[in-house]
Order: C-alpha cells, then structure tokens, then sequence
C-alpha cells in the first residue's frame, strides 16, 4: 500500500515537472520587427526544443501587444484605423515567427476577444479585492517604453526630458486614473524573492529588481483617460486599462483563463519561463507577480532577463534608427547560423563549420568510402574509447541544469567540447591507418565517433534544429528516438549503423 503511494507520488511529481510553460514577450507591432525581437524569440525557441527533447510537454507561446498610445501613433501616422494597422502589423511577426523557425504552439494578439475576457476578469479580481481604487495621477510618462516614471528617474537635455533607465523622452501626465496598491506589495515582494531564490536569473537582474523594490514602492497607475486605444475598464467607459496590465495578462489568456479548469491553464500555469529583455524586468518581475497575488493566483516560476543586442554600443531599437533587419541577416547567413549574432562570423567558421560541421563531414565521407557506407560495433573497446566516453559524460553531466538556469553559454560550450575532443580522438586514434591490418578496430573507431556525432546532433538540436536534423537522417536515427534517453545511460545508436550522404552543413564565411 505504502508502496503503491510512493509510485503514485513519484509518477505525479513526474507530470508536474515534465510540463514547460515557455513565453517570449508579447511584441509591439509598432514597426518591423528588428534583431532585438528576434533574439528573445530564438531564446525562447531553444529552451522550448529542449524540454520537448528531453520528453517533456511544453507549450510555447508567443505573439503581438496591440493596444497603449504607442500603437494608436504608430497607426495614426500610416492613416490606418489601429486595429486594421494591427492586423497588417500583427502579421509580419506572425511571418517572422515562421522565418525564424519558431516552434510556438500559439501566438497571441492582444486584441483577441479571449484576451479581453482574461484581462476583464484579472482587472474584476484585483478591483473586488481592494487593490484597485480611483485617483488622479500627476507624473511623467514615456510612450516608447509605456511606462511611468518617478521624478528621479528623469533627467533634462536641451530643454526636454527623458528616462535615466531607457534614455527615453518622457511627457509630464495629469489625468484621472485607477490606482493599483503596490506599495502595498513591498514585503510581500521581499518575502516572495527570497523564497524563490531562482525567480529571476540571471542573479544580476535578481538583484536589480530587488534594489528597486527594496526603494520603495509606489502605488502603480493602472488606466489612462487621454487616449481611446485599449480594452475599457469595466464599468467605465472613460478609463482603458493600462497597457502593461493588458499585456501581462496574454500568459494567462492563452491558457483561457479565467477559465482554471480548462487543461491548459491545469497543465501549465504557472509559467515556467518567461524569457525577457533587461528593459522590460522591472513589469515582469515586480508589477507581475504583484497582480497576480494580489489576484490570489500563482506567479510564474522563473523570469530570464537577457541583455540586449548592441549596435555599436547602443541597444538597437527603432527610436534610435540602428536596427538590422532579422529577415535580411536570415537571407544572408542562413537561419541556423544567427543564433549567436554577436559573435556571427566567429561562430559559423570555428564552432560550426570547422568544429561540428568538419566532424560530420570527416566521419561520413570515411564511412562512405572505406565501409560501404555501414559500420558494425566491436565487441572489444580500448582505453581510449573508455576515456572520450567519461570525458563526454562529465560534459553533458550538467546539461539539463544548465539549461534550467538558462545557461545557454556553458551548455554551447560543454557541447562544441564534446564535438572538439571526438575530433581529437579520430586525430589520435587515425583510423585511416588500419584500413588493411586491423579493420576491427578501426568500425570501432567510427562506431563511436558516429555515436558520439549523433549525441552531439541531439543536444545542439534546440540550437540548429536544422541542419542536426540532417545529420540524425543521415544517421537514421528515427524521429522518436531524438531525446536525451541517451543521457541516461542508453545507447543511442544500433550495433549495426547505415549512413546515407551527408551534404556540406555549414559555409564558411569569408
Ligand atoms: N510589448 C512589450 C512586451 C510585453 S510582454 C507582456 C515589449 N515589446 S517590444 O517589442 O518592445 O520588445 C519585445 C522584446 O524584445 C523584449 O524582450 C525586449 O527586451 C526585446 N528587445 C528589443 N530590443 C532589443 C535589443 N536591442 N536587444 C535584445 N532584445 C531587445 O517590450
């Protein structure tokens, strides 16, 4: 009996951990989509191919924010009404999504009419609870960042104003406007971060919304009155809804609350993974969290602010007119290649096409030409087989860990290691070399790098989808067996392996 409910309890613990809840942010379709959106997107995308490999269900979720002052301009200027702006908008990164090879299991527009139930009933929740009451506010407001800020974060050159945090030009804001209580949420914060120790990674960006919170909170106004675009505060037609309470809520109406019973929003609030840019911690980590309690409902489990992507040393963004086009870099450099813009060229030529790429290509075409294209297992393996195969287990060792703290660097680099001492270990063992006195030896050579190659294409998976699908094909690894099974302890390639042709993997860039 006793027994019966430990498995039970193990098999639970087991649904409960394999379910990943992953989102990127909502975009502003208030212009092309720039290198900036992308990178949150592919991010996100690797953490979700991950999860799915390592057989776990994940629902990924990204989309478009629609509504604030922001996108009434933007539309204003195009002599566009806002919503048929969006829709033309709204699909360009839906198309992105697509280009970019996103896996996302939905993609939200804030203008759905499931969003505005979500967002009503969010808004009925924190308004019967107390949190929400009638003001007036009088302060500073950016419209590019949709943000209020204090009078110490605002600074004054050439005679107007602008954010210290975002360099943004501000406006001075008098107007009705709903409140929600904040300042009632400082210690509840406090007391929320330090029992979740790993809410937001990485421990610089924890620390930056602790100080801020730790400064002092102020109550947050929650809806505007000066402009129309947006959902209307219920039972006011005057107010709409404040655009980052709007937005936020998206990570909950793609689950279809308010209704909690429904399977998605069971099997996947609350979040696991909302991957963000630094700019936008301070709603996520702080004003989230606080609705949602406020709310009664659970805060997400992790918030991962990245940096952002430089243009010399600025952020790129379209207020500073430094963007680069992902859809121009795509056509250029190929999909798999711009994960790591940063360090482009470097990457392609070292870590790709002479390192992984060069691997595949070496072990295939001897394969090819010595074997017939097939190798059996020895039955015998050496010192040396034994010694790539423990330095490769203390590499994936901390994979899955790394992966859960978002630690996309040292999980690249733990696997390129892998890739580095299998050529290695070709380059030492020379199988060339015993072609005509020890052809035993030299199918075990290359049944290990072959199954070293398909480890490798698994766990770079998330990160090139394409061109490591090649591989397993030309591996015939089938489909169903593409999971880290192999992590565990099992083989991941039969005793007897057929290869077929591997094309060239990645050009050189000059
Ligand atoms: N609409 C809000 C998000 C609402 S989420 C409830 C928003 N949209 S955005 O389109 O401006 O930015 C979306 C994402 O792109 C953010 O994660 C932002 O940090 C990221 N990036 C925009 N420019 C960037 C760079 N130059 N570099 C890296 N990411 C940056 O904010």
């Amino acid at each position: 009996m006793k027994r019966m409910f430990l498995s039970g309890l193990k098999i639970f613990y087991k649904m409960k951990k394999n379910n990943f809840y992953i989102t990127t942010p909502v975009y502003y379709p208030s212009g092309e989509p720039h290198m900036g959106h992308a990178y949150s997107s592919i991010l996100a995308d690797v953490f979700a191919r991950f999860y799915r490999n390592d057989n776990s269900k994940v629902y990924f979720l990204t989309g478009t924010d629609e509504h604030g002052l922001k996108i009434q301009k933007a539309a204003e200027k195009n002599g566009l009404k806002p919503l048929i702006y969006c829709d033309k908008m709204s699909q360009i990164f839906k198309n992105l999504a697509r280009k970019l090879n996103l896996s996302n299991d939905d993609f939200i527009r804030t203008t759905e009419k499931r969003h505005y139930k979500a967002v009503n009933d969010l808004w009925n929740k924190l308004f019967k609870s107390g949190d929400i009451y009638l003001s007036k506010y009088k302060g500073w407001y950016s419209m590019s960042d949709e943000a209020y800020y204090n009078s110490d974060e605002v600074i004054e050159k050439n005679g107007k104003k602008f954010s210290t945090f975002s360099g943004s030009s501000v406006e001075w804001v008098e107007e009705e406007s709903f409140f929600f209580k904040l300042s009632l949420w400082q210690n509840k914060l406090l007391e929320f971060y330090d029992k979740n120790e790993n809410f937001i990674l990485p421990i610089s960006r924890r620390n930056e919304a602790i100080n801020f919170v730790r400064g002092g909170l102020k109550d947050l106004s929650v809806s505007r009155t000066s402009f129309t675009w947006g959902i209307k505060v219920p039972n006011n037609d005057k107010h709409i809804i404040y655009v980052w309470l709007d937005a936020l809520t998206n990570y909950i109406s793609a689950l279809n609350f308010p209704n909690v019973k429904d399977e998605l929003y069971k099997n996947f609030w609350p979040a696991s993974l909302h991957v963000i840019g630094k700019d936008i911690l301070r709603f996520h980590a702080i004003y989230w969290p606080a609705f949602l309690l406020a709310a009664g409902l659970k805060p997400p489990n992790r918030v991962f602010g990245h940096g952002w992507i430089l243009s010399g040393d600025e952020k790129m963004s379209k207020s500073k007119g430094n963007i680069l086009n992902p859809l121009e870099i795509i056509d250029t450099y190929g999909i798999d290649e711009s994960i790591s813009l940063d360090s482009l060229k470097r990457c392609i030529n070292s870590d790709l096409a002479n390192n992984y790429g060069n691997l595949c290509q070496r072990v295939f075409s001897f394969v090819k030409n010595n074997c017939n294209n097939k190798i059996s297992k020895a039955k015998n393996i050496s010192e040396s087989d034994i010694k790539l195969i423990d330095q490769t287990n203390i590499l994936t060792k901390n994979l899955r860990k790394d992966m859960f703290n978002q630690n996309l660097n040292n999980y690249i680099k733990s696997v390129i290691d892998i890739s580095f001492l299998t050529n290695k270990y070709i380059n030492d063992e020379e199988p060339w070399k015993l072609k005509s006195n020890n052809v035993e030896k030299m199918n075990n050579i290359l049944h290990i790098s072959l199954e070293q190659i398909a480890k490798i294409s698994i766990l770079l998976n998330p990160i090139i989808p394409n061109a490591s699908a090649k591989v397993l094909d030309a591996l015939n690894v089938p489909k169903i067996t593409r999971n880290h099974d192999f992590l565990d302890g099992n083989n991941l390639i039969p005793n007897v392996v057929q290869i077929n042709e591997l094309n060239i993997l990645f050009k050189k860039i000059a």
